[in-house]
């Protein structure tokens, strides 16, 4: 069991910190609560001491009255085996994000070797502007993780993506964080649209966000696989400890691909690979004319099923984006392309499919076994998938 230092900020959605630390005690981990002083506005530090069972830091001056920590952030951040910043507002985001360190909760963090986590909540505006998304961006490339916020009613009486994750989906990190049963596995995953060009200035695409993708290749980062992103265009911050390879047309996917398939364990195709390509693209920009045009298409590559040709003894997962027949084409896919695991999802249901921070995904194996996972946020989707892999390559390895 952990210990976490669970540092809660001022925000409405404070309260649902006392929830998070009541649960952290049930699940046995040791937690201590750090409160900023706008944190303190929304609860009181007696609720969070009572439910940690352990006097609350409020204060960087605070050494008289809790003598055991000396110079109490560095003592506290060392103490710390994790760190949740719950929930985390625009303000102290952008603080750490710029360095600043002026209270005690600010300082655990800049002190803190452990992992930092941050949930946001905020208005879904807030959330959107594009100073907040940068300073997210900014400590997810140094590192620091997040427990992205979900659409839902929020405080101020709209609704919208802003929502701070439950309590339960944030104390799941803590499961990844003891994990580290991947390691020794090399994962490449494929993530995202990919663009056929047109000409210089016009492509063919799809909605792909690349979201599960990165979510598979974070997790399996964080569970200690050595991961490589084989990524379309995407908007999606590049995970930590991720080797990213950046690609546009489906060609270059499948040449990246097949530079890394000799030395892959496992390989999950979670791209929308476009089918067809423009027979030709043309040099220059094509120039309207008055009649209309016909664009002739030829057929990519199918990159997995190529995979599932030459496949040695790597693992083998792709994805079925259905809207219609969705476990008849998914088992289709699963044979044609000989693959050990397909994923398959209908992108017309709400819950699922493209840009979504959700899906609902049924796991069909070769093995003939059905795994329906329920409504998940993507990145706990992810470790499922990746539980399943794990299962196969241990059966195969024993
Ligand atoms: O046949 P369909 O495109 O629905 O199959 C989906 C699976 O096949 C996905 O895992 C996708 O990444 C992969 N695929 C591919 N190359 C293509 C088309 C799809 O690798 N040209």
């Amino acid at each position: 069991m952990a210990n976490v230092i669970v540092g809660v900020t001022g925000g409405i959605a404070a309260y649902k910190a006392a929830e998070l630390v009541s649960l952290l005690g049930k699940q046995g981990h040791a937690v201590r609560c750090i409160m900023t002083d706008a944190a303190q506005q929304f609860i009181t530090p007696l609720t969070l001491q009572t439910l940690s069972g352990n006097p609350v830091y409020t204060s960087l001056f605070q050494i008289q009255e809790s003598p055991e920590w000396q110079v109490e952030h560095i003592g506290l951040a060392r103490w710390a085996d994790c760190m949740l910043i719950v929930p985390a507002t625009a303000d102290f985001i952008g603080k750490v994000a710029h360095g600043f360190a002026d209270d005690l909760l600010s300082t655990c963090v800049m002190a803190a070797t452990a992992p930092v986590f941050f949930a946001p909540a905020m208005n879904d505006q807030m959330y959107a502007n594009p100073l907040v998304q940068r300073n997210i961006a900014i400590l997810r490339d140094a590192g620091y993780g997040f427990i992205d916020p979900v659409e839902g009613n929020l405080a101020c009486g709209t609704s919208g993506k802003g929502k701070m994750a439950s309590p339960q989906q944030i104390a799941a990190v803590l499961e990844t964080l003891r994990k580290q049963d991947l390691q020794g596995m090399r994962i490449v995953v494929t993530a995202g649209p990919t663009r056929e060009a047109v000409d210089p200035v016009r492509y063919i695409t799809n909605h792909s966000s690349g979201k599960m993708g990165y979510a598979i290749a974070r997790q399996a980062a964080n569970r200690g696989a050595d991961v490589v992103l084989v990524s379309g265009p995407s908007s999606q911050a590049v995970p930590a400890n991720v080797t990213v390879v950046p690609v546009q047309s489906a060609r270059d996917m499948f040449a990246a691909v097949q530079e890394q398939y000799s030395s892959a364990d496992v390989v999950i195709k979670a791209a929308a690979v476009a089918d067809y390509r423009p027979k030709t693209a043309a040099a220059q920009k094509i120039k309207k004319s008055d009649g209309d045009m016909v664009l002739e298409l030829e057929r990519n590559p199918d990159i997995l099923a190529w995979l599932g040709e030459h496949k040695q003894n790597q693992i083998l997962m792709g994805f079925a984006a259905e809207t219609n027949d969705v476990q008849q084409n998914a088992l289709g896919k699963l044979q044609r392309k000989h693959l050990d695991f397909i994923a398959a999802n209908d992108v017309t249901q709400q819950h699922s499919g493209f840009g979504k921070d959700t899906n609902q995904i049924t796991v069909y194996g070769a093995d003939g076994s059905v795994t329906a996972l329920p409504v998940l946020a993507k990145e706990d989707a992810a470790d499922r998938l990746l539980d399943l892999v794990l299962q196969l390559y241990q059966a195969r390895n024993k």
